[in-house]
C-alpha cells in the first residue's frame, strides 16, 4: 500500500500562514489528494457533463482546485463567511471562479445547482452557541436537526435541498454522520432524496492530523434523484478503491463498514438477557496513591479494593495483579472523583472486567475478587452467577468476531453497555 504524504498546495499554505481564529470558523484545509477523490466522484456520480461546481464553505479553494484538476473547463462558485477566504478563493481562479461572501446557514438558497463540492465546518452544538442556533432554526429551512445543531449536516442539508434533480454532491465529513443517532435526521433525507449513495471510508491516516484536527472523517458523495436506489459502501487507502460492497439503502440503520456488511448475521441470545452489565466506575486522580501488590482478600473487604484500568487486563484474560490502591484511604481523604457503586464492586462474585477497546482487541479478563473498576471498563455479572458460562463468554469476547462487530461497525465509538448488551453469542463456548 503506497503511503501518500499529506501536502497542501501553494496558495492554501499561504492562507494558513496568515489567517487566524480558524477554529471558531471550523476553517481547515483538505489536502489535494483527498480533494482529487471528492472531485472524482462527482465526475462518477454525475450522468451528464459537469459545468459548474458550487463548493460550501469554500476557504481558499483547496477543493475546487482539484475540480479545476481534474477538468479545467468546469466553473467554480464558493461561498464562505470568511472575507480573507473569500479574497483568496478569487484571486486564486480570476478567470473560471467567483467566490461569495456568504453566511450559507442563514442564507442557504443556492438556485440551478447541479454539482456541490464540501468540506464543511465541523462545529457541534456547545460551539455553535444558544444565540446562533436560535438564529439559524429561525430560518425554518433545516428538517434533519432539531434542538442540537451540528453545522456539517446542515450544509449536507442544504446540498440535498437546492441541489437540482439528477444533480451530484461530494462531501469529506466526520464519520458520526454514519452511524450516531443525533445524525439520524440527515441519513434519512439522503435516502429520501437520492437514487445514488457512495460511503466511502478511508482506510489511512487521518488526512487533517497535522492541522490539529482529531476527529475521523469518511466521504460522503451523492447523486439526487427518485431513480433506482442504490448505496455502495467502499474502502479507499489514499491512493485506490481497495473494497466495494453494494447493499440496499434500507438494510441498515446506519451506513455500515464493509467489515459489517460481511458480518453474519448474528444468531443467539443477547448479553443483556442473562448478564447484568455494570458501567459505574470512577475517574482517576493524578495524586491518588499507588500500592505496589495486591492486597489480600480480607483487607478488600475493609475497603481495600485494587483498582482496575484497561492495563491491568492480561492478553489471556486474567486480572494482573501488579496494581493496587488504598481505596478507603482515598475515599476518606476526599480522592474520590466520581461516584462508584463500591458495594457492587467490593464482592466475591464472580464477572467479566472488560476494558475499553483498542484497535486490535478486546481486553477481557474474569475474576471472582473485588475490584474497582476505572470508568472506561465495564463489568459484566452473570444473573446466576455461573462462571463457566462467563468462561466462555470472555473466550468469545477475545474473539475476532466480536473485535468487529463492537468495534469496526462503529469505528468512532467507545465500548457502551448497550452495544455490548445487544451482542449475541451463538452457542456459548463455540465461537472461533
Ligand atoms: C473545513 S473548512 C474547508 C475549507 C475548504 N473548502 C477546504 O476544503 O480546504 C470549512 C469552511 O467553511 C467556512 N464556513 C464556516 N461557517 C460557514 C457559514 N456559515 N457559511 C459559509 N461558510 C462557512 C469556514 O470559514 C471554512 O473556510
Amino acid at each position: 500500500m503506497r503511503k501518500v504524504p499529506q501536502r497542501l498546495e501553494k496558495e492554501d499554505l499561504e492562507f494558513l500562514d496568515t489567517t487566524e481564529n480558524q477554529s471558531e470558523r471550523g476553517q481547515f484545509i483538505t489536502p489535494p489528494e483527498v480533494a482529487d477523490r471528492l472531485a472524482q466522484d462527482l465526475s462518477e456520480l454525475s450522468l451528464n457533463p459537469i459545468k459548474e461546481v458550487h463548493d460550501l464553505g469554500c476557504g481558499p479553494g483547496a477543493l475546487s482546485s482539484a475540480v479545476r484538476r481534474m477538468d479545467s473547463t468546469i466553473r467554480v462558485t464558493g461561498y464562505d463567511i470568511h472575507e480573507e477566504a473569500v479574497a483568496k478563493f478569487n484571486s486564486r481562479f480570476p478567470d473560471h471562479g467567483r467566490a461569495y461572501h456568504r453566511d450559507i446557514l442563514l442564507d442557504p438558497k443556492i438556485p440551478n445547482m447541479t454539482a456541490a463540492i464540501s468540506n464543511p465546518p465541523y462545529l457541534l452544538s456547545r460551539r455553535i452557541g444558544d444565540s446562533r442556533t436560535a438564529e439559524i432554526l429561525e430560518t425554518d429551512y433545516f428538517k434533519s436537526v432539531s434542538g442540537k445543531l451540528n453545522t456539517f449536516s446542515l450544509f449536507m442539508e442544504i446540498a440535498l435541498r437546492e441541489l437540482a434533480d439528477g444533480g451530484v454532491a461530494a462531501f469529506i465529513i466526520p464519520i458520526a454522520i454514519t452511524n450516531l443517532d443525533d445524525h439520524k435526521g440527515i441519513r434519512s433525507l439522503l435516502v429520501e432524496e437520492c437514487e445514488e449513495i457512495r460511503i466511502t471510508w478511508k482506510t489511512d491516516s487521518n488526512p487533517f492530523k497535522d492541522q490539529g484536527v482529531a476527529v475521523e472523517t469518511c466521504i460522503v458523495s451523492f447523486r439526487k434523484g427518485r431513480g433506482e436506489k442504490s448505496l455502495e459502501i467502499r474502502e479507499w487507502d489514499g491512493s485506490e478503491i481497495t473494497r466495494r460492497r453494494e447493499i440496499k439503502q434500507t438494510e441498515f440503520d446506519i451506513f455500515p463498514t464493509i467489515d459489517a456488511v460481511d458480518l453474519p448475521e448474528q444468531q443467539g441470545t443477547e448479553i443483556s438477557s442473562m448478564c447484568d452489565i455494570v458501567a459505574s466506575g470512577f475517574n482517576w486522580s493524578p495524586d491518588w496513591l499507588e500500592i505496589a501488590g495486591s492486597a489480600p482478600p480480607e483487607e478488600y473487604q475493609q475497603g481495600m479494593l485494587p483498582v482496575v484500568a484497561g492495563r491491568n487486563l492480561s492478553k489471556d484474560g486474567n486480572l494482573t495483579n501488579d496494581i493496587s490502591i488504598n481505596y478507603q484511604y482515598l475515599r476518606e481523604n476526599g480522592g474520590i472523583v466520581r461516584a462508584c457503586d463500591f458495594d457492587n464492586h467490593s464482592t466475591n462474585r464472580p464477572r467479566l472486567i472488560i476494558g475499553d477497546i483498542g484497535t486490535s482487541a478486546i481486553k477481557v479478563a474474569y475474576t471472582e475478587s473485588p475490584c474497582l473498576p476505572m470508568n472506561s471498563v465495564k463489568v459484566i455479572f452473570h444473573k446466576g452467577d455461573d462462571s463457566k458460562a462467563l468462561m466462555e463468554l470472555r473466550d468469545y469476547l477475545m474473539t475476532e468476531d466480536a473485535l468487529i462487530r463492537l468495534k469496526k461497525i462503529t469505528p468512532n465509538l467507545h465500548l457502551t453497555k448497550s452495544n455490548l448488551g445487544s451482542l449475541r453469542v451463538p452457542v456459548w463456548g463455540d465461537a472461533e
